[in-house]
């Protein structure tokens, strides 16, 4: 049985990627067409001409739609993935699950602009009984994947700490990390957040705020701990705050994925006691579009067998809260205990407020 696959944002140019457009969608689109039992036969853009570049890079003949609703109405698809900016997944994915014939939506991360929205996602795709993903398909790294294997041996003895670095922002490039940060905590609930973010000149990806620099730091109800900075205003990419995309801080020893520096490799592992970290030779770097082709190919393969898939809404919805709970411990000026209990977006809301004043906007 193959499963009928519609798109939704298909972005204008994937080979000129910057922060106004990724064409994300042309990512999603290469995965289905890899897959047996996946054709890609629709896709929707609001503005056309996207719609039409997009049909005839991948042959679609009958399916452009300027309207998603439309589309899902007329194409009756089984699959969507939706490649809208983030201040869009909310409404298109809600929609997208309301749909009769529509059995998974894959959507593209940070789950929503608002906590609210990304709750009311979670919620309605469990409603209708449809399978909701979100593209952190950094998991699907093998770097990722290795590492999550020596800590499990016990490499590094009992886990203490995940710590992250990102160059872009808590929301943006941080809902991978602190994604990461939970599968390499076994999806653990958190139990509080403390943050504060300094945002001074305006940082809209994608269509949303992003801080200038952010320092978190949370503990999850297993005791393990949580520690996070980005800085996307010097020159030093996105490592260089705590020297490595994400560090594993165990009683035995410290893993690394992605340290900084030009040679750096894309893991290393430090026993206590080892004068010299031991590289760890992985497939993969740290980055590559291969890990959507994976990431689609398992929520496929979870589709078809009933099961739950590792980049579902329950374990996006853990990463969502961090990044929300940290806007809010700035907008508290405190430690915010979770489960989070708040709808909106505190970063865009300060913003709004005067709270804060980014230069530069419009
Ligand atoms: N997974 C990753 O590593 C990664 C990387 C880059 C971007 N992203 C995310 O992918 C998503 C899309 O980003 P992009 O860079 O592909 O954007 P893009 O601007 O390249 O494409 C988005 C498209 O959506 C269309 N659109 C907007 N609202 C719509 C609506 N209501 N109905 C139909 N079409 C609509 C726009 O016209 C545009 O063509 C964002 O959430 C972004 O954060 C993820």
């Amino acid at each position: 049985m193959s499963y009928e696959v519609a798109v939704i944002g298909t972005g204008s140019d994937p080979d000129e990627p910057d922060g106004d457009g990724y064409a994300m969608a042309y990512h999603h689109a290469s995965a289905y067409r890899k897959l047996d039992g996946a054709d890609l036969v629709a896709c929707a853009d609001i503005v056309r001409e996207n719609a039409e570049a997009f049909a005839a890079e991948y042959g679609i003949e009958d399916g452009v739609y300027e309207d998603y609703e439309t589309m899902l109405a007329e194409v009756e698809p089984a699959v969507v993935s939706v490649c809208v900016p983030p201040a869009a997944h909310e409404e298109v994915t809600v929609g997208c699950t309301r749909a009769e014939s529509v059995e998974a939506i894959h959507c593209e991360k940070p789950m929503a602009d608002t906590y609210g929205g990304a709750r009311l996602m979670a919620q309605e795709a469990d409603r209708h009984g449809v399978q909701l993903t979100f593209n952190h398909q950094r998991r699907f790294s093998d770097a990722v994947r290795t590492a999550k294997r020596l800590l499990d041996e016990g490499e590094v003895g009992d886990l203490e700490r995940v710590e992250f670095s990102a160059g872009i922002g808590i929301f943006d490039y941080g809902s991978h990390s602190f994604d990461l940060c939970n599968y390499f905590n076994d999806e653990t609930p958190a139990e509080w957040v403390m943050g504060q973010v300094d945002y001074r000149e305006e940082n809209v990806l994608f269509g949303s705020h992003n801080e200038n620099q952010a320092l978190v730091c949370w503990e999850y109800e297993n005791g393990v701990t949580g520690l996070a900075g980005t800085d996307s205003t010097g020159e030093g990419g996105p490592a260089s705050v705590f020297g490595c995309h994400n560090r594993l801080v165990g009683t035995d020893g410290v893993i690394e994925v992605g340290p900084d520096g030009e040679d750096a490799p894309a893991l290393r592992i430090r026993r206590n006691g080892d004068a010299e970290w031991e590289t760890v030779p992985t497939e993969d770097g740290l980055h590559d579009w291969a890990f959507v082709d994976r990431a689609i190919a398992e929520n496929l393969r979870c589709l078809r067998a009933g099961e739950r898939p590792e980049l579902g809404a329950r374990n996006a919805l853990n990463a969502t809260e961090l990044i929300f709970a940290t806007w809010e411990s700035a907008r508290r000026r405190g430690r915010v205990d979770l489960p989070l209990e708040i709808d909106d977006n505190p970063l865009s809301a300060m913003v709004e407020s005067g709270d804060l004043t980014p230069r530069g906007g419009g």
